[in-house]
């Protein structure tokens, strides 16, 4: 190995086993195709242990993952090596930046600093979330791992269930809500939003709720009642069955979100006959209907 990265690796490893990272960016890439534009990487308290954050951001997305110090050297020298010609580390007490030229040749560059603070490892996890990914319906729904860590793969997603609690949250205040409000959510799918609402009005506003998801695929019923039952969340449950045809009782929300064809119609007019206090619906591709709309004539 070059002897400025392994100087600037053992720097690298000297602040990861000694609490004094602070962060460390990649830039520059090799190559302008390259979709790997930066990495940041940060240190992160788990339940695990002290973990790093390395963020790794492409040309629209961003891909998160953790590892620990010794993967994250492995990790640091194998995408110097691949990817990237600049990384700037910052430390507690000292900075360094490794620059490799186009020639192959690297400089290293070391400036101790006036005191830095230690990284608020915590600030993550101390954002006012709404749902708690260690619940364990969310690793039975594949969006965590055993530890209640939100699988890479499924960050974006997660977010999302969030902000529709959040969105439905505020909703919810304008209603008076009872203890034993009942809910449709009409095309439930892999029921990822179902649980959302019930975990938010059980654990957020300490309701007794009766959610029913009404979904056509019996695999997806079968699954996500499986799961219902065996987190004990009572009142919980999954019918199948399709919207036009569902009974009508009484609701007090219906929901219907990305509902395919015209069942989002559907749901509407079966949230009026209901007498629902509130509707959320958001449509789908209206797949049955586009065929039949033109652009009309220039
Ligand atoms: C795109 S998924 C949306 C799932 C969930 N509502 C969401 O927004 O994440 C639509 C789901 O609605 C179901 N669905 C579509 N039309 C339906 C109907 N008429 N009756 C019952 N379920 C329906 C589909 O099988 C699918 O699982």
């Amino acid at each position: 190995m070059d002897e400025t990265l392994s100087r600037f690796l053992e720097l690298l490893e000297e602040k990861l086993t000694n609490e004094k990272l602070v962060k460390l960016t990649l830039s520059k890439p090799r190559r302008k195709s390259d979709d790997l534009r930066n990495v940041y990487v940060k240190p992160v308290q788990l339940k695990a242990g002290r973990f790093f954050s390395f963020d790794f951001k492409f040309g629209t997305r961003h891909e998160v993952k953790n590892f620990d110090a010794d993967q994250a050297k492995a990790q640091v020298q194998q995408l110097l090596e691949a990817h990237f010609l600049q990384a700037d580390l910052f430390g507690l007490e000292t900075d360094a930046s490794l620059t490799i030229f186009s020639s192959g040749k690297m400089k290293l560059k070391s400036r101790k600093i006036t005191k830095r603070e230690a990284p608020d490892m915590q600030h993550d996890r101390q954002k006012k979330r709404l749902l708690n990914p260690a619940e364990v319906w969310w690793f039975q729904l594949g969006l965590t791992d055993r530890e209640g860590n939100i699988l890479p793969s499924m960050q974006h997603k997660f977010k999302q269930i969030n902000r529709y609690t959040e969105i439905l949250s505020g909703l919810f205040k304008s209603l008076q809500l009872t203890d034993q409000l009942r809910v449709v959510d009409m095309g439930s799918g892999k029921g990822y939003l179902t649980f959302a609402l019930y975990e938010y009005l059980q654990n957020q506003l300490n309701l007794k709720p009766s959610i029913t998801g009404v979904e056509m695929r019996e695999d997806l019923v079968e699954k996500t009642n499986a799961i219902a039952q065996h987190s004990r969340l009572e009142g919980l449950n999954f019918a199948l069955g399709s919207i036009s045809g569902f009974p009508l009782e009484t609701i007090d929300v219906l929901i219907a979100l990305h509902a395919c064809d015209t069942a989002t119609d559907d749901a509407i007019a079966a949230g009026i006959k209901t007498g629902a206090k509130l509707i959320v619906c958001a449509p789908c591709c209206h797949k049955q209907i586009r065929k039949e709309i033109s652009a009309g004539a220039q």
